[in-house]
């Protein structure tokens, strides 16, 4: 097994940030991962799958496993519906695409999302309303202390938006190697609901859009919006968007009548965190090479160098701001290590 020391992991995080591993291990099979586990001892593991959602602040002072098994295949077929299950280590979107190309339904949404399918499930990944839950049938894990393997079910997973078991009461404990999605092979179950996505459609002039139309729409949207990771460094939405009680949203609207926001239930409301950062006159910020991008104030780039540090220093300064003008606090979606 080959073993890199001291390897820059530059390349290995959308960021861009320059930070390096003790030791690294590029995982290709299920059975060297089975070997590894068994023999690790004390070592301590960082997992790193594409690392589309995290942000470097320090060296890592452990093994590193960057998770790279691939492979697709259909494992159930019916006249209406196919079971796919992909490797942890498949590109995301590369893996929605093919599904696309073979007119498997239900991930065109999700297209262009940065990552690797394994570590879809532990965010449950989403955009334009809809969630991987929405098509996750099970997921396959090895336990990190005992080299066992489990089968997560969706209603192990406990997907909630943005979140799943793996990210609470198991957090750390387990690898996730292959995701089985069902899909659908004819009545694709469309969903154009976000405006954005009929506002392309229509532009278009597609009326009875496939499911590659939605997911070139989706495609275009992105695009338009999010700066591409092999361009400017950057991990997404860095912040969840926050849920606030009604009479607190209420207090805040009579300030600002035009405010955006999505009911979530009947106390609840979800206001998007990339709107109030547009409200402190954060968007388009930037401090040396760390800052906040031009065309979606919820993203925060590295223009070059910027160091993990830095842009952690840039998050806590609208954390600090948004609390004080709207006494919220926002939540970082992506992992900070
Ligand atoms: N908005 C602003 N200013 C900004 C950005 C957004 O006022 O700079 C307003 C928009 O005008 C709109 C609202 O905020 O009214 C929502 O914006 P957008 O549609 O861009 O979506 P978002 O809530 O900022 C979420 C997800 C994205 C996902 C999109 C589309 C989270 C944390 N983010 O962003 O996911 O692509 O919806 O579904 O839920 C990701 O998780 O990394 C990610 C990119």
């Amino acid at each position: 097994m080959k073993i890199a020391h001291n390897k820059s992991l530059k390349e290995f995080n959308t960021f861009g940030i320059e930070v390096f591993a003790n030791a690294f291990i590029t995982v290709t099979s299920e059975s060297q991962l089975h070997k590894i586990l068994l023999e690790k001892g004390q070592e301590e593991l960082f997992i790193l799958s594409g690392g589309s959602n995290m942000l470097l602040t320090k060296n890592i002072d452990a093994l590193v496993l960057h998770m790279a098994i691939r492979g697709i295949a259909v494992k159930h077929e019916s006249e209406d519906t196919v079971v796919v299950s992909a490797y942890a280590g498949e590109n995301w979107h590369d893996f929605v695409q093919y599904c696309i190309e073979k007119n498997y339904g239900g991930l065109e949404n999700l297209s262009l999302i940065p990552g690797y399918v394994g570590s879809a499930p532990i965010q449950n990944i989403g955009a334009y309303g809809v969630e991987l839950k929405d098509t996750f049938v099970s997921c396959e894990a090895y336990e990190i202390s005992t080299g066992k393997k489990r089968l997560f079910t969706n209603d192990d997973c406990k997907f909630g938006y943005r979140n799943s078991i793996f990210k609470n009461s198991i957090k750390g404990q387990y690898i996730i190697t292959k995701v089985n999605f069902r899909l659908t092979k004819k009545n694709h179950k469309l969903n154009t609901s976000y405006g954005a996505i009929e506002t392309a459609l229509t532009n278009a002039d597609i009326t009875f859009p496939t499911i590659k139309d939605i997911s070139e729409a989706v495609i275009q949207i992105r695009k338009s919006k999010l700066p591409d990771p092999a361009e400017i460094g950057n991990s997404g939405s860095f912040f969840k968007n926050p849920v606030v009680p009604l009479h607190h949203f209420s207090k805040i609207k009579k300030l600002y009548p035009s405010i955006p926001s999505y009911v979530v239930d009947k106390h609840t409301i979800k206001i998007p965190a990339g709107w109030l950062i547009q409200q402190i006159g954060f968007k388009g910020k930037r401090w040396g090479d760390a800052g906040i991008h031009e065309k979606q104030a919820l993203v925060l780039v590295n223009y070059n160098q910027a160091t993990g540090k830095e842009i952690l220093e840039v998050a806590k300064k609208i954390q600090n701001k948004v609390k004080e003008e709207f006494g919220i606090h926002l939540e970082t979606e992506v992992n900070i290590i």
